[in-house]
C-alpha cells in the first residue's frame, strides 16, 4: 500500500493537500500576462504549489509549463546550460529534428541527447564552445523561445540564487530577456524572502515592479485536518479529530512536519492511531535527527543557542529583547538577543510569522523544548 503522505517532490493531486486559492491565483496572473514572485519560508509548499500548477495547466491549458531549480547554479553558464536543458527537455519531443533545429539556432552550443543509465529516460546536455559567449546563448534561447509559437510558464525556482553568481549584470540582462518575450509569463519563486523583496521591490533593481509579489501561507488547519482524516481513513485507518489536531499543534502546521509526522504514523502499520502513539513516533522522530541537531550546536554561537533554545521553549516570541524575556531565560543583554536573532534568521534557523518569530524547524523546536 502506497504511503499517501509525500514526503518528497509531487505525486499528483490526490495526494496534494489545498492550495485553490493559490493555484486560481496564479493561474488568472498567467492567463493575462503577469509574472509572479512566490515567497516563504521553506518547507511550506512553494514547489509543491508550482508542480500541482504545472500538472493542472498542462492537462487543462494551452499554456505548456518549464520548471527549473537553481539551487545547483553557480554562475550564469550553468544558469544557462540549466535553463536550455529545461525548457527543451520539458517542451520538445527527442527527436533528430529537434537536435538539428536546435544545433542550427545556436552559434556556440552543441547539444547531445544521453540516456540516463538509472531511468533510462534520455537527457539533452548542452555544451558550450568559446569562453565569453554565455551572454549571445542566452539572447539564443530567449530568441528561440520568442519564435515559438506555443504559450509558456515557465518557474524558476531558489531564484535568489542568481545573486550569489560571480557575473555582476544578471538581474538586468534577465530583466531585458524576459520582458521582450510575450508568450511567456514567469514563477520566480525562493525561501530567502528578504533577498527576492529587494531583488523586485527596490526601486534601484532591474525587476523592479515587474512582478506580483504573492507570500505562500500555512494551509488552512481546517483543511488540512480534513485532508488527513480522509487519507487515514480511506486507506482503513482511525484517528481521532482530536489527534489530527494535536498533530497540527505540534507540527504547527508546518507543511513539511505535518507530512513527515503522518507519513511516519502511517507507516508504522496501527490500524488505530491513539494519542501515546503519536507521541513514541514523535520522539523516535526526534532521535533519529540528533545528530544533525548536535551539528548545529556547532556551528552556533553560545548565545545563539541560548536565544535559539529559549524561543523554543516559549513556542516562539512576540517581545524578544524585551526584560521579562531576558529574565525569564536567564539570557544576555537584549542588544546581544537581538543581534543573535538577527544572525539566525539570516541561517534561516528562525523566521517572523504574524510579529512573532519561530524556529523554522518544527522538530528541531519540539527536540530544544523537552530535551
Ligand atoms: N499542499 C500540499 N499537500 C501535501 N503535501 C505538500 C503540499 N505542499 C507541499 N507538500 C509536501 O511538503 C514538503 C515540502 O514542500 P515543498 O514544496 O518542497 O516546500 P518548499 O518548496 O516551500 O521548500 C514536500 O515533501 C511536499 O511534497
Ligand atoms: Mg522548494
Amino acid at each position: 500500500m502506497k504511503n499517501p503522505f509525500i514526503i518528497s517532490g509531487y505525486a499528483g493531486p490526490e495526494y496534494f493537500c489545498n492550495r485553490e486559492n493559490e493555484y486560481n491565483r496564479i493561474l488568472e496572473a498567467a492567463t493575462n500576462g503577469r509574472n509572479i514572485v512566490l515567497a516563504s519560508i521553506r518547507r511550506l509548499g512553494k514547489t509543491g504549489l508550482i508542480k500541482f500548477f504545472h500538472d493542472k495547466i498542462k492537462k487543462e491549458s494551452d499554456i505548456v509549463p518549464v520548471y527549473l531549480d537553481l539551487m545547483p547554479t553557480l554562475d550564469l553558464s550553468s544558469f544557462i546550460s540549466l535553463f536550455a536543458k529545461s525548457f527543451f527537455e520539458q517542451t520538445s519531443s527527442f527527436s533528430n529534428r529537434t537536435i538539428n533545429k536546435i544545433k542550427q539556432w545556436f552559434s556556440n552550443v552543441t547539444p547531445t541527447i544521453s540516456i540516463d543509465q538509472f531511468t533510462g529516460q534520455p537527457s539533452l546536455e548542452f555544451k558550450f564552445s568559446g569562453d565569453g559567449k554565455a551572454e549571445k546563448t542566452l539572447e539564443e534561447i530567449f530568441n528561440y523561445i520568442k519564435h515559438d509559437s506555443r504559450k509558456f510558464n515557465i518557474a524558476i525556482d531558489e531564484f535568489q540564487q542568481i545573486t550569489f553568481y560571480p557575473e555582476k549584470n544578471i538581474e538586468a540582462l534577465l530583466r531585458y530577456h524576459i520582458q521582450e518575450l510575450n508568450n511567456s509569463t514567469f514563477i520566480f519563486s525562493g525561501s530567502k524572502r528578504h533577498i527576492l523583496l529587494e531583488m523586485f521591490s527596490s526601486a534601484n533593481k532591474p525587476f523592479f515592479q515587474s512582478c506580483e509579489f504573492m507570500d505562500l501561507k500555512f494551509i488552512d488547519r481546517n483543511s488540512y485536518a480534513g485532508f488527513i482524516s480522509e487519507k487515514f481513513s480511506s486507506n482503513g485507518r482511525t484517528i481521532s479529530m482530536d489527534n489530527i489536531d494535536y498533530i497540527l499543534e505540534l507540527t504547527k502546521a508546518h507543511t513539511y512536519f505535518v507530512q513527515f509526522l503522518c507519513n511516519v504514523i502511517f507507516s508504522s502499520g496501527k490500524k488505530i492511531i491513539l494519542r501515546k502513539d503519536i507521541d513514541l513516533i514523535l520522539n523516535q522522530i526526534l532521535i533519529n535527527n540528533e545528530t544533525i541537531y548536535h551539528s548545529y550546536r556547532n556551528f552556533l554561537t553560545n548565545n545563539q543557542w541560548h536565544v535559539l533554545k529559549a524561543i523554543a521553549r516559549n513556542d516562539g516570541v512576540e517581545e524578544p529583547g524585551s526584560a521579562q524575556f531576558q529574565k525569564k531565560y536567564n539570557l544576555p543583554a537584549p542588544s546581544s538577543i537581538l543581534l543573535a536573532i538577527k544572525s539566525l534568521i539570516d541561517k534561516e534557523l528562525l523566521h517572523e510569522e504574524n510579529d512573532r518569530i519561530y524556529l523554522s524547524d518544527q522538530f528541531f523546536a519540539l527536540w530544544l523544548k523537552y530535551y
